[in-house]
């Protein structure tokens, strides 16, 4: 029987409870596979802080450089916000990233059929559906740049830099330009390189790679106009690739088009098949431990999991099947419709799981 050995952060929040419907997920997908997943339980984020002091324990990294990849909850809470900014659970989670190499972020932001009156943009807009893939650059630019404080005549001041080298651009270019070609073959790249000295060092090279993709239909776009094409009109987009800090904004603005983001899964990955898998969401402290939470973004990370650094994209098709059905049936209360079953988190796990 085929062995998968991961890393598992449940976190903070609603972390621990979503993480659970997913592993029941992944142990019902590997029954029918023919695989056994091997789970290695570690610390990160606010529970880390609790238990050891620091957000991102050495041994935490550790465990994860030594399995087949990582999969992870959600971390944070405002019991951590009184920590100085370098010891806050975000900060375990931009360590862990760039510890580990994780470059490469994946962003789908699709529309479930089932869902679709949840999106807040209008029927003729959407049509049917929209699948985007956001390609983020994760371990490099603004939160990774030169930072400091000071002060210069009583005045205080505080700086963060935009750097990126070629090497850096063009391998997330490479990933992004791969994505494209598996796909529709669109890549937009996103940058504002009618102000910034990085963002046309960026578009340079990005431009420069794409003599090795023909197939590939490039354009370019700043980010502001990219902020509206989203809304505007989100069809027109196939990949973006993207800055860290534009990423993360984007990512968060495509994630609301498709009406909930307790739906959107992603993927973080190194060179070579190592990834770490989290939905999109955050660790939604206020309703932690009700039994309310969505698990479907973390569930359909796992077969993002599946897909990307397992070699198991049967499994990984059929819970993303298995999670189109059940939104036929069920519903959690953040996606709750009239003429649905409401379910806890632990139903929705259920449903999915019976499903496969
Ligand atoms: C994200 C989050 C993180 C980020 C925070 C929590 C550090 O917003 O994954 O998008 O900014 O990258
Ligand atoms: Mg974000």
């Amino acid at each position: 029987m085929r062995e998968h050995k991961i890393v598992v952060l449940k976190g903070d929040g609603i972390g621990p409870e979503i993480v659970d419907e997913a592993l029941k997920v992944l142990d019902a997908a590997g029954e029918k596979f023919g695989f056994k997943m091997v789970c290695d339980e570690r610390l990160m984020g606010g529970a880390a802080i609790d238990a050891t002091g620091v957000p991102l324990p050495q041994e935490t990294v550790d465990a994860c450089k030594a399995a087949d990849c990582v999969f992870l909850g959600a971390v944070g809470g405002p019991k951590w916000d009184s920590q100085p900014g370098s010891n806050r659970p975000e900060a375990g989670l931009l360590g862990i990233r760039s510890a580990l190499g994780l470059y490469a972020n994946l962003r789908p932001a699709t529309i479930f059929k089932p869902l679709k009156s949840a999106s807040p943009i209008k029927d003729e807009i959407i049509g049917d559906s929209m699948d985007i893939l956001i390609v983020r650059e994760l371990t490099g630019g603004i939160y990774f740049g030169k930072r400091g404080t000071g002060e210069e005549n009583g005045v205080a001041f505080a700086y963060d830099t935009e750097q990126y080298s070629v090497p850096e651009i063009r391998r997330i270019a490479k990933t992004a330009f791969e994505m494209a070609m598996k796909r529709n073959k669109k890549l937009t790249s996103v940058d504002k390189a009618n102000v910034l000295d990085s963002s046309r060092l960026w578009r340079k090279t990005v431009i420069e790679m794409s003599a090795d993709y023909p197939e590939v239909e490039l354009n370019h776009m700043y980010v502001d106009n990219c902020a509206m094409q989203l809304v505007r009109n989100p069809k027109q987009f196939d990949v973006i690739v993207t800055s860290n800090m534009f990423g993360d904004i984007l990512s968060d603005e495509a994630s609301m088009i498709s009406g909930s983001i307790g739906m959107l899964a992603s993927a973080s990955l190194a060179e070579g098949k190592f990834g770490l898998y989290e939905p999109i969401h955050g660790s939604a402290p206020d309703i932690a431990g009700q039994g309310i939470a969505n698990p479907l973004a973390t569930i359909l990370s796992a077969a993002m999991m599946l897909r990307y650094s397992l070699d198991e994209p049967q499994a990984a098709s059929a819970i993303e099947s298995a999670v189109n059905a059940a939104l036929e049936t069920v519903r959690t209360p953040d996606i709750y419709e009239e003429g649905f079953r409401k379910v806890s988190t632990s139903e929705m796990g259920d449903a999915v799981a019976s499903l496969l």
